[in-house]
């Protein structure tokens, strides 16, 4: 560090590749000249890592193509030397079997793309669900000075002059089809207008959560989430990221200063106030634990008694997108509204606090940012949920789903897979009612594998006939973000390695009480026993590569499901790589 405290040029971590006279150093010079760079462009400068999730699979970041010209003029512009590194994309829309499946391997491939290459700093291009935690993670380990940069929410769909809201009008739709009260030609006309420019998805899912999340760490610049995609603040933005990361690299502000318990504290308080996906538990969890903040499901449970629910969006609220919101003053007006709940003295990628960062915020339309006095939903937006039937917790979304689910009893029609489930829905002999509590197990981290989002059970086709449109559904699975309905996932341990869910047998009674934070299987114990004793695993998923290594290391979900060995306190912290 020099006199002002600002690091300096021969204590950049990329001089050890540039600036000695040895034959190594040589090479990495002179192969940068192969690139057209003379040494007077990367000579005493901060070389930034441009980590970019853009690929031809991936809609939601079509637009990081040109974005990454617009980080690199603000770094080039700060008098940095930008770098871009493709990192895996993890398109929600086109990778099977999950995404989820492959988070923690974006998390190896940006730690060790950053561990690996003489960078000081990085932006981090991301925003399809996946990609903002993944990205995260790997920063928050390797701890250079990172800065994220959200891809920000697409457009409002579209059709018949119908606003279309991401997913949550696909299930919607998709059901009145079922129900026979929209035509084929509707149907693909809901199909063109739904998803109308690049950008993530627009209602608050698990990409609105997640970057909201990342911006209430502190980990991207003020008003960054809430951007839309096409707008062309977004486009500034992503040039003030380069320019704010190479000053941060001077000032040495890691992810570890940034990244406290009070800021996670923070993104909590947030999440709730949001209308989170649910998927923001079991990613927060990891980020936490990789930064060495031990936070759970309590630290949820919490924060939900409150804060209530004040982003009228959808799924959570019935009408505004994420395009709505930013107009109305997007998350530092949100922020404004709950300041009395948020540690305002963290630190964030600005170099100023987060209280710094939002005073002067305003709130433009009270009916889409709510006041607390005027919530849409009194408490936060999920619920963690305990119980014989859940002894390590599950969750449950209770702002998006039908009131009188809160507190239910009914008989459990239970299914080990999803396509045994997925064709007994469609069987108009079903003996199924409305009071059912449908089951879907073998679906959690192990079983699923990588605990798909398939959460959100289609409600039996004669339910849909006669009218139903929601009911209990219970299983070891997420659900997307965009999804609703009383849908209570997680349940952990998942039933793939014997939790509890594992017993449950078709009629067993099942009781939830969302205002009481249980959940049971009532099934007197002797039974249970029996019925553990006789219960046999399913087979193995994996005989080799990669997902061999996920089963067994991959955590349970109110762990948040890291790798074992990816967690901080796993062993000593890896080394700078030797260079000789
Ligand atoms: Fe990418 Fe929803 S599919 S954010």
């Amino acid at each position: 560090m020099t006199k002002n405290n600002k690091k300096s040029a021969e204590a950049l971590r990329s001089a050890r590749w540039f600036a000695p006279d040895d034959l190594r150093a040589f090479g990495h010079r002179s192969r940068a000249m192969q690139m057209g760079y003379a040494p007077e462009e990367w000579k005493g400068r901060p070389v930034i890592a441009i980590l970019n999730t853009w690929s031809d699979a991936q809609p939601c970041h079509m637009h990081f193509k040109a974005r990454v010209d617009d980080v690199r003029r603000g770094i080039l512009m700060a008098g940095g030397f930008p770098m871009e590194l493709p990192a895996l994309s993890l398109s929600e829309s086109f990778l099977k079997p999950t995404t989820m499946l492959y988070r923690n391997l974006l998390a190896m491939d940006a730690e060790e793309l950053l561990r690996g290459h003489p960078v000081d700093g990085v932006v981090l291009m991301g925003g399809c669900d996946k990609t903002t935690p993944a990205l995260l993670l790997g920063a928050t380990s390797m701890n250079l000075p990172a800065i994220y940069l959200p891809a920000g929410p697409m457009l409002r769909g579209n059709w018949k002059g119908k606003t279309l809201g991401s997913g949550s009008d696909a299930w919607k739709y998709w059901d009145e089809r079922r129900a026979g009260k929209i035509s084929d030609k509707d149907w693909v006309d809901v199909e063109a207008g739904i998803a109308r420019s690049y950008g993530t998805c627009m209602t608050m899912g698990t990409a609105s959560t997640m970057t909201a999340i990342a911006e209430s760490i502190g980990m991207t610049l003020p008003g960054a989430s809430s951007i839309p995609a096409a707008d062309a603040g977004h486009i500034r933005m992503s040039s003030e990221c380069g320019r704010r990361i190479v000053e941060m690299v001077w000032e040495d502000l890691t992810p570890r200063k940034i990244q406290t318990r009070k800021a996670f504290e923070n993104a909590i308080i947030v999440a709730m106030a949001m209308g989170c996906s649910t998927n923001a538990i079991i990613h927060l969890i990891a980020q936490a634990r990789r930064a060495g903040a031990d936070i759970g499901l309590d630290d949820f449970e919490t924060a939900s008694r409150k804060v209530p629910v004040i982003a009228n969006v959808r799924p959570s609220g019935d009408k505004y997108l994420m395009e709505d919101f930013y107009y109305a003053g997007g998350l530092p007006g949100l922020m404004s509204r709950i300041r009395d709940h948020l540690h305002l003295d963290a630190m964030t990628v600005t170099g100023r606090t987060l209280g710094e960062n939002i005073a002067g915020a305003e709130v433009h339309n009270d009916d889409v940012i709510r006041t607390v006095e005027n919530p849409i939903y009194a408490e936060g937006a999920l619920a963690v949920l305990k119980g014989n039937l859940a002894p390590d917790g599950c969750v449950i979304k209770p702002s998006a789903c039908e009131p009188r689910f809160l507190k239910h009893t009914g008989q459990a029609l239970v299914f080990d897979d999803y396509p045994s489930m997925k064709k007994a829905i469609d069987d108009p002999d079903l003996d199924v009612t409305a009071d059912h509590v449908l089951i879907l197990r073998n679906a959690g981290p192990q079983g699923g594998p990588g605990m798909p989002e398939w959460g959100m059970l289609p409600i039996p086709t004669r339910l849909v006939k006669q009218g139903v449109r929601d009911m209990v559904r219970l299983s070891d699975a997420r659900m997307s973000g965009t999804s609703y309905g009383a849908c209570i996932l997680h349940v952990s341990p998942e039933s793939y390695i014997g939790g509890p869910l594992a017993l449950v047998r078709n009629g067993d009674k099942i009781t939830l009480d969302v205002a009481a934070r249980t959940i049971s299987l009532d099934v007197p114990e002797a039974e249970l026993k029996k019925r553990r004793a006789e219960w046999k695993q399913p087979e193995t998923r994996f005989e080799r590569g990669y997902g061999w290594m996920f089963t067994r290391h991959i955590k349970q979900a109110n762990e948040g499901c890291d790798f074992d060995f990816l967690e901080t306190e796993f062993g000593a912290p890896v080394g700078e790589p030797s260079i000789y």
